[in-house]
């Protein structure tokens, strides 16, 4: 068996920067709070830290609407704070992946305010600008955040193509002059001793130039065109480029964000063999508690369809790849609230959804404030809300004559802000966030759910992180075995095996609140226990029996 990459036994730790710590009282997280609270990090045993963007930025996306690539955004400190945030993370032992937003810039980026002056400027062809068709859009393709992806530029009497805020419009990678200025900033913070990349939103870097019309959604004159722009065979062009000019000669390793794939193209973008990127994260894993793509359609979890689409990426990916692992992430509302039982069992049901995801096959990712338990933050009033994919969604619903306090609802359920309020660091006033005012407000919860609190109790669901992550390391089943899921249709168990060749485990998950006998396959009945998530388990003549959302992992060598 080829040995492993370092990346293939590490595990990640997933900032946002802006809500992680305030180390100057103005009361948004920056990057000397990083620094401050690096030997927190580095508790929990993870390799790596990747970080949100913290760039120059008008903040229309959450800082992914990048205004200068070079510079850091002053309310996240200065090119200093950046220097000794990546020496305190390298002497810690740790690397640091920095988030790279490819696909579009800032509209109050240089390159575009160039472009909208002068339609000669060679910057205008840094962009996608085309005239419109009948008076209207060139095309009907929606926005990934609501409304057209075109915006009208009357002084040009031209649109732009913006696949996500208007406030974003989309880089031409087409144009050799945008690859290279990616290029250099790409080794410019290599120079500044980053170890790898988080490629943002990459697979949409190639749109079909003749932007043909699409089926409306219903309701909307304009329609989701991702089979036009997601996932062009020309892409791979495109990793191999940033591959062979930057990853490779650096040493740099890469995860890319990618949705709406199919087998053969995770394939093509992750086998070794092809030199283009070294792990997938595939955003749309977690859209299985939702209609189709509407995040704001929610339905309860199913637990088969959520089964199912894990063990087909493990499966794709076994020997052709490499996955990140995640149950939540800046995008998403807190995973405790979403796929366990925040009201009756907090800890331990946060507890099992570590153990179920972290024993497959790929690099854990843990998102900020997930190793503590932390809930959505349960908002009483819309005016909380920070997020412009929860605004647009919120002033459309009400556009519809839907009320307030179904989107209340639904934005405290299911809107990225869920994941972005202020980590809980102590019971102290703002969770021990800021001493200032939180640019979010924190978690109601955050007496009883904070880093402070947990780190002294050894029963923790911090605890269990730290315990976790230290059992799993170095193991080879967890690295190299193969993923079998047992009892693919049961609503509420989530079993799996994993084997190589000289160890096996099985990782045992009951996702609900129900007593629930087990029968352990027969090659487990003498296999030890590496972790549980509430004390020893019940085995009798082979059969567990499992309490509330009981987790536990059991391994035995061959
Ligand atoms: C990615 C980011 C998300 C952002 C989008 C546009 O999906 O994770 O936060 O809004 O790209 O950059």
């Amino acid at each position: 068996m080829e040995k492993a990459k370092w990346w293939q036994d590490a595990a990640v730790y997933q900032i946002y920067p802006r809500s992680f710590y305030d180390s100057n009282g103005d009361g948004t997280g920056d990057l000397r709070g990083i620094t401050e609270k690096l030997d927190y990090i580095a508790s929990l045993g993870v390799d790596v830290i990747w970080s949100s963007p913290f760039f120059v930025s008008p903040w229309a996306d959450g800082g992914y609407d990048v205004a200068d690539y070079r510079n850091i955004d002053p309310a996240f400190g200065t090119m200093e704070d950046f220097e000794e945030m990546i020496a305190g993370i390298h002497k810690r032992g740790m690397k640091f992946m920095m988030d790279f937003v490819g696909n579009h810039t800032s509209d109050e980026h240089a390159w575009f305010q160039a472009a909208l002056s002068d339609k000669n400027s060679p910057y205008h062809d840094y962009y996608i600008f085309r005239k419109g068709k009948d008076g209207k859009e060139p095309s009907n393709w929606a926005s990934i955040f609501g409304g057209s992806a075109w915006e009208y530029v009357p002084e040009l009497d031209e649109y732009y193509l913006h696949l996500f805020a208007k406030k974003q419009p989309d880089l031409n990678w087409e144009n050799p002059a945008v690859v290279k200025e990616v290029l250099d900033i790409l080794h410019f913070w290599a120079d500044k001793g980053v170890d790898g990349y988080r490629l943002d939103a990459i697979n949409y870097l190639y749109k079909e130039p003749d932007f043909p019309d699409v089926e409306p959604m219903p309701g909307s004159i304009y329609g989701f065109a991702t089979e036009h722009y997601a996932n062009k065979p020309k892409v791979h062009e495109h990793f191999r480029t940033l591959h062979d000019k930057v990853m490779a000669p650096r040493g740099l390793t890469t995860v890319a964000e990618v949705a709406y794939l199919n087998e053969e193209t995770a394939r093509g973008y992750a086998d070794p063999a092809r030199g283009e990127l070294d792990a997938l994260y595939p955003f749309d894993l977690l859209n299985v508690d939702q209609d189709g793509y509407d995040k704001f359609s929610p339905l309860p979890l199913d637990l088969p369809k959520l089964k199912k689409a894990l063990s087909h990426w493990q499966g794709v990916m076994h020997d052709h790849g490499w996955l990140a692992l995640f149950i939540g992430n800046h995008d998403q509302p807190r995973a405790l609230s979403r796929f366990g039982d925040e009201e009756h069992y907090p800890a331990r049901s946060a507890k099992l959804l570590a153990n179920a995801m972290y024993f497959l096959q790929g690099t854990p990712y843990i998102y900020q404030g997930d190793e503590l338990g932390m809930t959505n933050p349960h908002y009483d009033s819309l005016s909380r809300f920070r997020d412009v994919e929860a605004i647009n969604a919120l002033n459309e619903g009400l556009a519809r004559g839907e009320s307030e306090e179904h989107w209340l609802r639904l934005l405290n359920d299911r809107s990225r802000d869920g994941g972005r309020a202020p980590f809980s660091w102590s019971s102290e006033d703002n969770a021990g966030f800021t001493k200032g005012t939180p640019w979010m407000d924190p978690c109601a919860n955050f007496k009883d759910i904070n880093a402070e609190a947990e780190d002294k109790d050894p029963d923790s669901v911090l605890n269990f992180y730290r315990r976790l992550l230290k059992v799993r390391k170095g193991l080879s089943s967890v690295i190299y075995g193969d993923t079998e899921f047992l009892e693919m249709e049961d609503p509420e168990l989530m079993v799996y095996k994993r084997g190589s060749d000289d160890e096996m485990l099985i990782s045992v998950n009951n996702f609900s609140g129900n007593e629930r006998s087990y029968k352990l396959p027969e090659d487990f009945e003498d296999a030890k226990l590496l972790i549980s998530n509430c004390g020893d388990p019940v085995i009798k003549d082979g059969k567990a029996e499992l309490r509330p959302w009981e987790a536990f992992t059991l391994i035995k060598s061959k």
